[in-house]
């Protein structure tokens, strides 16, 4: 498929990033992001790494599902009632991740003002830290929130798979935070392929847009098979290291990890 450049916008500020936070986002919905940043987390506390992962899918909490949790205290209260992000980190025992939580259908956090974002952004700062690693699953879509969580951080992993609205999804992701001025080091996870080859395939297509239209080209960081695994394993609310380990997505997203432990 080809990827069409369209219009532009207007630019807004950055942010300085924080230096271990990677945000994971992907534009379209669905591709996969809640799952890949549960299971890169739990890579990283598996490599001995102290890892946070924060559901930044503001008004649509997913982690605390795909996990089978149910936590007593959540974003809501950090944004509502000014807790502090630090005593809304909850320690989950299986994969040794300190997870804060999301909340469902909230619309104080689905509409979240300019300043209470930033207060959040500096929430982040200030827990990361206590980490080596602090992930952040973003929500869909390339609204204000999405981008500005992005930049928040000094790397963000763009999910695609091989759907064309993914890759576009994608691409518009890009090139907003580029135009934003957004200082997060783009990464890309091809993830779903149905081999490394047909991933590395789908990268080329996205590095071949943001290269010609954009003058840049993020790096891949990793491809993830498609893999029956990791539906069982989200049914049944398990991660897939604890379910399946040494299956096909499981060794593809410990690569990632390995990677990310390693990189500043
Ligand atoms: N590597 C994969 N192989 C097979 N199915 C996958 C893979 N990654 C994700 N999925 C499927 O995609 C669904 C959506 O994943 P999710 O993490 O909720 O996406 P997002 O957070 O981007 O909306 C999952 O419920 C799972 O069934
Ligand atoms: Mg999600």
């Amino acid at each position: 498929m080809m990827i069409q450049e369209t219009r532009r916008t207007a630019p807004t500020a950055a942010t300085a990033p924080i230096t271990n936070a990677i945000a994971v986002a992907s534009g379209k919905g669905g591709v996969g992001k809640t799952w890949l940043s549960i299971t890169l987390a739990h890579a990283l506390a598996n490599l001995g790494r102290r890892t946070a992962l924060i559901d930044g899918d503001l008004g649509l909490a997913n982690v605390d599902i795909q996990l089978g949790l149910s936590p007593d205290i959540d974003l809501a209260d950090v944004l509502d009632n000014d807790v502090p992000l630090a005593q809304a980190a909850q320690r989950h025992q299986p994969t040794g991740l300190d997870i804060i939580a999301g909340r469902s259908g909230v619309a104080s956090l689905a509409t979240l003002s300019a300043a209470r974002l930033a207060s959040f952004g500096r929430g982040i700062a200030d827990l990361s830290g206590r980490y080596d690693r602090v992930l952040v699953d973003l929500g869909a879509g390339v609204e204000r929130p999405v981008r500005y969580l992005a930049a928040a951080a000094q790397r963000t992993l763009v999910v695609t798979n091989d759907e064309p609205t993914s890759l576009t999804d994608a691409y518009a992701l890009i090139k907003l935070l580029m135009q934003d001025g957004a200082k997060t080091k783009v990464s890309v996870v091809v993830n779903a392929a149905a081999s490394r080859a047909e991933g590395e395939r789908t990268y080329k297509t996205l590095a071949k847009a943001c290269d010609t239209f954009l003058k840049m080209t993020p790096p891949l960081l990793g491809v993830v098979r498609r893999d029956a695994k990791v539906r069982d394993a989200i049914r049944a609310q398990v991660p897939l290291l604890t379910r399946h380990p040494g299956s096909d997505a499981a060794r593809d997203v410990e690569a990632i990890a390995q990677h990310l432990a390693q990189a500043s």
